[in-house]
């Protein structure tokens, strides 16, 4: 673990008009705190292997998977970013891998999958590049609750307001709600990123999440990745029943939606982006840590 600056500590509110979305705010932010928390050989590995030592190393790829999944090349990794979880909220949240997971994969084979490929010495390094790309997206998708439930499409088809305007839940969820609870955007995603992922890292360190920290590590395995994504996307999926739709899918239809049930969401948010940054730097520690030990001999990239 890093020592964070002490400017890190001087941030106040942030702010700006902004189309960021989970696709780039939330998973700058997630990747950024990672940055903060891993330790300074896994750093050293993946600025290597990505290409940069700026310190936003991992943040400006974070978003790279959201940016080819609707191209011709990248079409076959569109339906990695989510699991259909064919569960019944408010009453049951559950994800079953066997019945959820789509013949073509979901996120959590796809985590998996390329897990293995970041740390495969046999392989390319364009493809580990590109398999750590994968990672670091995935770890961030997974504990967003509407990327691990099948209802709507995930909130997609159901319409909602937000302070008066009409979004889709799925879009309230990956950005309205994370905009509205750091009181608006004002910057650019990146620098945004930066200074929020800068106050959650102390969080984690000395703050509010000191003390459960620990446990969001509890699952972590790099030797049964599948168990380890499934427990985070279980984990993320009981959201759906308690703050996505407690009443049920039908009752939220047409609703505003920005008020009390975004205040309730907003920490709801903030946690879970704590939670997939704080696990995404212990999955990174441990892909090199095993890297490492698969290639003694060189012990370089
Ligand atoms: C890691 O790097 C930081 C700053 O670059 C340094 O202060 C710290 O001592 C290093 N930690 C270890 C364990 O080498
Ligand atoms: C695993 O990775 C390979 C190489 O990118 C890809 O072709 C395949 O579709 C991936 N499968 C899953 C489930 O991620």
């Amino acid at each position: 673990m890093k020592i964070l600056s002490t400017t890190a500590l001087a941030m106040g509110a942030i702010g700006l008009p902004g189309a960021a979305a989970w696709g780039s705010l939330g998973h700058m932010t997630t990747a950024y705190l990672a940055s903060h928390l891993v330790s300074n050989t896994t750093e050293a590995f993946f600025q290597e292997l990505l290409g940069s030592t700026a310190p936003d190393y991992l943040a400006t790829i974070a978003p790279w998977a959201d940016s080819i999944r609707y191209t011709d090349w990248g079409r076959f990794s569109k339906n990695f970013h989510f699991i259909d979880a064919h569960d019944t909220p408010p009453t049951d949240c559950s994800v079953d891998y066997e019945r959820d997971c789509k013949d073509g994969g979901c996120v959590i084979n796809a985590l998996a999958n390329y897990t293995k490929q970041s740390l495969d010495s046999e392989l390319p390094l364009w493809q580990r590049e590109q398999a750590a790309k994968f990672v670091v997206h995935f770890i961030g998708d997974m504990h967003q609750p509407l990327h691990n439930e099948n209802t709507a499409l995930g909130g997609n088809r159901i319409y909602v307001h937000f302070d008066g305007h009409q979004f889709n839940l799925h879009h309230v969820w990956d950005s309205s709600i994370m905009e509205k609870f750091l009181g608006g955007l004002h910057g650019a995603p990146l620098s945004i990123a930066e200074k929020w992922s800068g106050e959650l890292a102390i969080a984690i360190t000395e703050g509010k999440f000191a003390a459960e920290k620990d446990s969001w590590l509890k699952d972590v395995n790099l030797d049964d990745p599948i168990s380890s994504a499934l427990a985070w996307s279980r984990e993320t999926n009981a959201l759906v029943c308690k703050y996505v739709f407690p009443e049920g899918p039908e009752a939220i239809k047409g609703k505003e939606v920005g008020g009390e049930y975004a205040e309730k969401a907003g920490p709801v948010i903030e946690k879970q982006i704590a939670r997939a940054g704080y696990r995404m730097a212990a999955w990174l520690d441990r892909i090199v840590d095993a890297y490492q030990a698969e290639d003694k001999i060189s012990g370089e990239l």
